[in-house]
């Protein structure tokens, strides 16, 4: 990534960030004290019941919020955070040997697009669950009759990689099904309503790292796009750079980073959940051309061909279906 410009990273004039960032207003900060981890909040006392208030109103208004106070423990967070960067400042040669491609389906990738525009970043995935509980799929196999492989693919280096990344994975695992129970709450459910989509679940786990870049206005570290999952649990860096597109205005709008705090966004799946009472919102990656910027997205999602479709409590006459099941 020279000096002069690749036009594959250069976006549409529309579509280059502004000079001038909004900071006036931010998205919610949600304070997590009140959850406990031991047991399902059925109890409802009167923090809990705050708390799902504020949950409720900030995936309503924004699709977004961050929490603080989660209980994920700091040190598995500074450990994956240490491991990716070293990981990231391995040769290319080096990081290749894991590189994903026309059959696996996880591993490093250097060259992500989103909408037909090339990002300004690395990235490294891999899955919370090792992938043996696969079902036979009943579809059609496509037309090449590819079999992708879902299996892990670690790197020898660093060494404590794998070991870093797996046991941050049970931690947000933990934070993320506590929010669960937190948005059913929310919505009227009972909160152990989407517990069963998660036992043979696909949740992904996502290294970024956004280089310094030598023209920032007219580059995105990641293109507009909403996450087609349930909900998503992001550790960003103290750069900064994540923008959410304000629902009231259509307005791009700078979430700070707050130490030691996740950034939650609703996914596709819950607003087919709820039927649109919550929405998956747009967000995107602004770089810049002093630092590099790393972070860390846990993507919940649920088994394989799972039907997801509006739940049933949520709907009678007034409120019908807007979407059809899909898996
Ligand atoms: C994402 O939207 O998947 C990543 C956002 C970020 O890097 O802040
Ligand atoms: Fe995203």
């Amino acid at each position: 990534m020279g000096e002069e410009v690749d036009t594959a990273f250069v976006q549409a004039p529309e579509h280059r960030p502004k000079s001038s960032v909004i900071v006036a207003e931010g998205i919610p900060l949600i304070d997590l004290s009140p959850i406990n981890y031991q047991n399902e909040d059925t109890l409802l006392d009167s923090s809990i019941e705050n708390l799902v208030k504020e949950i409720g109103s900030a995936c309503k208004k924004w699709g977004f919020f961050q929490v603080i106070n989660h209980k994920v423990p700091l040190d598995k967070r500074e450990r994956i955070e240490e491991a990716a960067k070293k990981f990231f400042a391995l040769g290319l040669e080096e990081k290749l040997k894991v590189r994903r491609d026309a059959v696996n389906v996880l591993g490093y990738f250097e060259a992500e697009h989103t909408k037909n525009v090339r990002d300004w970043k690395e990235i490294y995935d891999f899955n919370v669950q090792e992938p043996t509980f696969i079902p036979p799929s009943d579809e059609p196999d496509d037309e090449e009759n590819v079999q992708f492989q879902w299996d892990n693919r670690w790197p020898q280096n660093p060494p404590e990689f794998k070991e870093a990344c797996q046991e941050y994975a049970q931690e947000v695992e933990k934070l993320a099904y506590k929010l669960m129970e937190l948005v059913a709450l929310s919505l009227g459910l009972v909160p152990n309503r989407f517990r069963g989509y998660f036992t043979h679940n696909t949740s992904n786990i996502r290294l970024n790292h956004y280089p310094a870049c030598p023209y920032p206005h007219l580059a995105l570290g990641l293109g507009r796009h909403k996450d087609t999952g349930v909900f998503t649990v992001l550790a960003q860096d103290d750069t900064g750079g994540l923008e959410v597109r304000r629902k009231s205005d259509g307005e791009w709008i700078r979430v700070k980073p707050i130490f030691n705090s996740f950034i939650i966004n609703v996914g596709d799946m819950i607003q087919v959940w709820s039927n649109d009472a919550y929405e998956s919102v747009e967000h995107r990656v602004m770089v810049n051309s002093e630092k590099d910027r790393f972070s860390i997205p846990f993507f919940l999602k649920p088994a394989l061909y799972t039907d997801v479709k509006p739940l049933e409590e949520l709907l009678d006459d007034r409120n019908p279906p807007i979407y059809r099941p899909v898996n």
